[in-house]
């Protein structure tokens, strides 16, 4: 009898030891199953005096009833505990900011490019394009500069072996949209241009934004109103502005204008910001256009130099080399 409430005890301790549902079954079979040491007790009651066999057939009978008891509830202990780590486990934190996708961001030359371009379009100007590849009629020729001349030199022209060229400014896009057409022609024409040229101010390809607007009325007065008010659009304030006589083939009289420029050390400089001039009688003939009766203005500026100027970027290359480091400040 001892030796049954022993083993029954023994195995109600077990049962709270367990610490797993596999090891809790292992056990329910050790102890329960078909030759399990309870099942075993009640198959040995036979062998007792028939004296002794009731009162131990109920203690085992009693006995397996509290072990299934022990076993069920410490099942449910069980079975709870793993359904808390699992919670606990695949719990999501929905205060957790969200993962970022990459972002993109705008080149800070394209920035800049539309942001002039729309300053214009807001004065009435309408968007053109001309081909990259250019021939070196529209490029040269029907801009005024005559085979030879001297200002084709300062362009350190890119030449494909069929005489086309990459465009050198901007200007045969003013060609483009002459021709075939009646003034008023109002367009601002942005895109890359190329030069044989590389330093801390010059790349191999740049961009440039050409303006034109031909009329009957168009006068200097006109083109240095609009271009002051560009400049103030653009940087969002006032300068000291003068137009300084120069020279283009395409354009006369011709200027360029220079800008009061605060260095940010304490010193001011005039830094020239465009080229600019009236149309050249000779350029509106060549599109077909009678100089007798209609007049405009043209105006050519390099973007990487205002960009440099908006940004207080030093060197132009870098708005080339595409470190991520440089380009996210604009993103
Ligand atoms: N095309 C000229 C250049 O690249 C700029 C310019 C454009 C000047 C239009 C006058 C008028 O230097």
């Amino acid at each position: 009898m001892s030796d049954i409430e022993t083993q029954i005890r023994d195995a109600l301790a077990d049962i709270q030891q367990t610490d797993s549902l596999d090891a809790l079954q292992a056990l329910r079979v050790s102890l329960l199953g078909k030759s399990g040491s309870i099942t075993a007790q009640l198959k040995s009651l036979g062998k007792l005096a028939p004296e002794e066999r009731k009162a131990a057939g109920a203690a085992i009978n009693q006995g397996k009833v509290r072990i299934a008891q022990a076993l069920d509830e410490r099942r449910g202990a069980l079975a709870d505990k793993v359904l808390e780590q699992r919670l606990a486990s695949e719990r999501v934190d929905v205060t957790l900011p969200g993962r970022d996708g990459a972002r993109g961001g705008i080149h800070p030359i394209q920035r800049v490019l539309e942001r002039i371009a729309y300053i214009f379009e807001r004065l009435g100007y309408q968007r053109a394009e001309g081909p990259e590849i250019e021939d070196d009629w529209h490029n040269f020729e029907a801009l005024n500069f005559p085979p030879h001349h001297p200002a084709r030199a300062m362009h350190d022209t890119f030449y494909f072996p069929d005489g086309r060229l990459l465009r050198t400014h901007t200007s045969p896009v003013q060609i483009r949209a002459l021709m075939g057409r009646t003034p008023p022609v109002r367009i601002i024409a942005p895109g890359k241009v190329y030069r044989s040229d590389s330093d801390q101010t010059h790349s191999p390809m740049f961009h440039q934004i050409e303006g034109l607007l031909v009329d009957e009325t168009s006068s200097f007065a006109d083109l240095k109103g609009t271009l002051a008010a560009f400049v103030r659009a653009f940087f969002e304030r006032d300068f000291e502005m003068r137009f300084r006589p120069s020279f283009f083939p395409f354009t006369e009289p011709s200027a360029e204008l220079d800008i009061r420029w605060d260095t940010g050390d304490g010193s001011e400089r005039w830094m020239e910001v465009l080229g600019c001039g009236m149309v050249h009688p000779k350029v509106l003939e060549h599109c077909g256009i009678d100089p007798e009766r209609y007049t405009g203005f043209a105006f050519g500026l390099g973007v990487e130099r205002f960009a440099m100027l908006r940004y207080g970027v030093g060197d132009l290359r870098v708005f080339f080399e595409n470190d991520m480091r440089f380009l996210r400040q604009f993103a």
